[in-house]
């Protein structure tokens, strides 16, 4: 199979914070692996910026640091480091001063796309937006790109819009969530509307649940003093979890273009129902003899914030009143695993009786780890003995099925920061699509807090707290297996 390589135009692509966390592990190694893949044209300059007093040849020196930590040695073969570093330069700048901003307008250059990465604390967006605007650098096409969180809250993420929206236009406004950059993430429009197959089945009538997982083995260790104050619902369910679940049930989009795609997630997000406390579990990972809990990790001995939540979530259209959504995410569980099922309805009657060995089909599409989708379907069991019948899967690994340019999937930051450069906002959240996702989680973290709720313990590597059993349980249901 060949790979298509989509050419880019030249660019300067700015990166506030380039001496931070996410520059170094995510940001400079995935602009790397662009680079390698040929989409980094000759002209393209990337100019990080941050309040260290560096010069070029230092922010070379720990770009290179961070490609050789986080870039398989095989793709760092000869000069390429080298020559990729060519295309690096800094300028220290103050965001809450004018330090820095005078030099940073000179290297910028006309004609090319300009392009800004806010890769620092969202405290810091409006300072950066208002620089931007009055040292003269962004042009009216600039884009800037800004990271999560996006607000805590419905009220936060609104002053947060209009503080950006007082210098750029929404077309010009990025927010990322690296969950839409996952290629099994993309492989959802893929598989729902490039095939017959699914549709007719697509709906309350044949799916009788869906269940999301997004399972982590890693604590909150080091970054406790964030998490502690957001919780898996507002670090993981507003934004990530919320955005798989809008493409699994929203309805086609008239075509594949960023707002008819963003309309049609938008509607999803207005037709979920209110989550009641029967609804909802909260979980926190206790402490063992050998490793810390999380009130340890998170350094707040008093902390009621969850490490794990479970929801059963109702969404009232046409499609889906009565097939409820189950999300649980959670960190220090069993394994590293994610994945959304698709669990079918019983057939309308059985020919074969009682026939031993009936289960539902089931499409399973893995996230991560070994990207791919399975679909368990009944066939009779081999041998004689009369009709009994097991269940084997349709497996698809898609590193498999697509051979090498499967085995090079593009992390989720190299693809979008790509989009961002091509101008495509497909994967990209739009204002209104986060506030309706704060307005709809802001009374479930109401609710918790106003009855006072303690999140329930659990065991590092399990599957979460018990009580989330019973959220399926007593619908009939029960939970799959996490497993890698
Ligand atoms: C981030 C969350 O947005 O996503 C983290 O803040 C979480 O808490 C991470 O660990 C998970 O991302 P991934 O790509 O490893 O599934």
């Amino acid at each position: 199979m060949v790979s298509r390589v989509i050419p880019v135009e030249s660019f300067d692509l700015v990166v506030f914070g380039a001496t931070g966390d996410l520059a170094k592990r995510k940001i400079l190694p995935g602009l790397y692996r662009r680079y390698v893949g040929g989409q980094i044209p000759e002209g393209a300059r990337i100019i990080g910026a941050a309040r260290a007093e560096m010069d070029d040849a230092g922010f070379r020196l720990l770009a290179e640091a961070a490609i050789t930590e986080f870039v398989d040695a095989g793709k760092r073969q000869g000069d390429l480091v080298a020559r990729f570093l060519d295309h690096l330069t800094y300028v220290a700048i103050d965001a809450k001063g004018d330090a820095g901003w005078d030099r940073l307008k000179v290297a910028m250059r006309d004609g090319v796309v300009q392009a800004f990465y806010f890769s620092v604390a969202p405290a810091l967006f409006g300072d950066l937006a208002e620089r931007l605007h009055r040292f003269a650098i962004a042009t009216p096409e600039a884009r800037i790109v800004v990271e999560k969180p996006f607000g805590r809250d419905l009220e936060t993420a609104r002053a947060l819009n209009a503080t950006l929206a007082s210098h750029f236009t929404e077309k010009q406004i990025y927010r990322i969530d690296h969950y839409l950059g996952k290629e099994t993430v993309q492989n959802l429009m893929a598989v729902r509307f490039a095939n017959i197959l699914f549709e007719p089945l697509w709906n309350a009538r044949h799916v009788d649940h869906v269940q999301i997982t997004v399972a982590e083995t890693v604590g909150v260790g080091g970054r406790g003093a964030y998490y502690d104050k957001s919780g898996a619902m507002r670090d993981m369910v507003q934004n990530h979890m919320m955005q798989l679940l809008c493409l699994i049930a929203m309805e086609a989009p008239y075509r594949f273009d960023p707002d008819a795609v963003r309309d049609e997630k938008l509607k999803v997000i207005h037709a979920l129902e209110p989550v009641g406390a029967e609804d909802i579990v909260r979980g926190q990972y206790r402490a063992t003899k050998d490793a810390p809990g999380y009130v340890q990790d998170a350094e707040n001995p008093a902390s009621t914030t969850e490490s794990y939540v479970a929801l059963k979530v109702n969404i009232a259209n046409w499609r889906w009143k009565g097939t409820p959504f189950y999300l649980r995410t959670g960190k220090k569980l069993r394994a590293r695993a994610s994945e959304i099922a698709i669990v079918f309805k019983e057939v309308p009657h059985s020919i074969f009786g009682d026939a031993e060995g009936w289960r539902e089909n089931v499409m399973a599409i893995r996230l991560q780890p070994n990207e791919g989708m399975t679909l368990s379907v009944m066939i009779k069991e081999p041998g004689p003995g009369g009709m009994r019948l097991t269940e084997v899967p349709l497996d698809m690994s898609f590193a498999e099925a697509l051979g090498e340019d499967g085995a090079d999937i593009p992390d989720a930051y190299e693809r979008l920061i790509m989009d961002v450069i091509r101008g495509n906002q497909t994967l990209f959240m739009r204002g209104d699509e986060v506030e309706a996702a704060w307005a709809w989680t802001d009374p479930v973290i109401a609710g918790w807090e106003a009855r006072g709720d303690r999140p329930k313990a659990y065991d590092p590597g399990s599957s979460g707290p018990e009580d989330a059993l019973m959220l399926l349980h007593r619908d009939g249901r029960r939970w799959r297996e996490i497993r890698e």
